[in-house]
């Protein structure tokens, strides 16, 4: 009797949860494909492709799909990113557990396995403010981004799909559907919006006032370092870390007023 159930921390969860139901899902950096399996045992999706570049995760995925009965729904190649996948074989493509960077040369535009996904949902750890301003200029539209925890650390999971920038919600061309509310905020602090990317300061949450406060910290514990350096540009670092420093403080004040 096959074993069933598959439980995912709330991470592969929160990935899990923004995948289309009925896509055709490549996931890359599959591992030990529990998401893929995952999502086939809910009925989500038919079937998956799962890649990995290295073959013992994938030894591991074989073994959890085989478990289940899946062996014939989910499919694990070995390869660099997209590589492995023929042209239009997903529609939807999960990449989580990777840097930013990384994520971004595996979405390299040029990819024809790309030319047919429609979705991605991303869970980068690190290199999140570049990935979001890259994957903008390559007509990505940031559909969807919200914050979780596990095991107190906090992640971002995006969901992107095809669009034009000027669709793009949380910009201020796109703000006037909220009374121009987002707008005032976008103009009034830039940097923060350039920093976490058009959805998560609009939406705010516990999460977010964190990721504010940790921020604040760095540059704290930055400026502390510089605190007695008396080179010019130690100063004018030191001048530009204050600068924002602030203005995070103002915007958590903003978005959390009753504390
Ligand atoms: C930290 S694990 C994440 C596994 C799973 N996606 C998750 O989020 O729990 C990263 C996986 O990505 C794989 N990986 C790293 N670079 C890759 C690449 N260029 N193409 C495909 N897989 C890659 C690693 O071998 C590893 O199994």
């Amino acid at each position: 009797m096959p074993e069933q159930a598959v439980k995912l921390g709330p991470r592969l969860a929160a990935v899990a949860a923004h995948v289309p139901d009925g896509a055709f899902l490549g996931d890359i950096g599959t591992d030990h494909a529990l998401l893929p399996i995952y999502l086939v045992l809910r009925g989500v999706i038919p079937s998956a492709i799962g890649t990995d570049i290295r073959g013992g995760p994938l030894d591991a995925g074989r073994r959890n799909i085989a478990r289940r009965g899946l062996s014939g729904r989910i499919a694990l190649r070995q390869g660099d990113g997209l590589a492995p996948f023929r042209g239009g074989e997903a529609d939807a493509v999960t990449v989580a557990g990777m840097g930013g960077g990384l994520m971004l040369e595996i979405l390299d535009p040029r990819r024809e396995a790309l030319a047919g996904a429609r979705t991605l949902i991303l869970q980068p750890q690190g290199g999140e403010s570049g990935l979001r301003r890259a994957l903008l200029a390559r007509n990505w539209r940031l559909a969807a981004e919200e914050l979780t925890e596990e095991k107190g650390r906090i992640y971002t999971v995006m969901r992107w799909e095809r669009g034009a920038a000027t669709d793009q919600p949380g910009t201020p061309s796109a703000a006037a559907a909220d009374g121009g509310c987002a707008d005032a905020a976008v103009r009034r602090f830039p940097e923060v919006w350039a920093e976490y990317g058009p959805l998560l300061p609009a939406a705010g949450g516990p999460l977010f006032r964190r990721v504010l406060q940790a921020e604040r910290g760095r540059m704290r514990r930055a400026a502390a370092a510089l605190g007695s350096a008396t080179g010019a540009a130690a100063r004018e670092r030191l001048g530009e870390l204050r600068r924002r420093a602030e203005i995070w403080e103002e915007m958590e004040s903003w978005l959390y007023p009753s504390d």
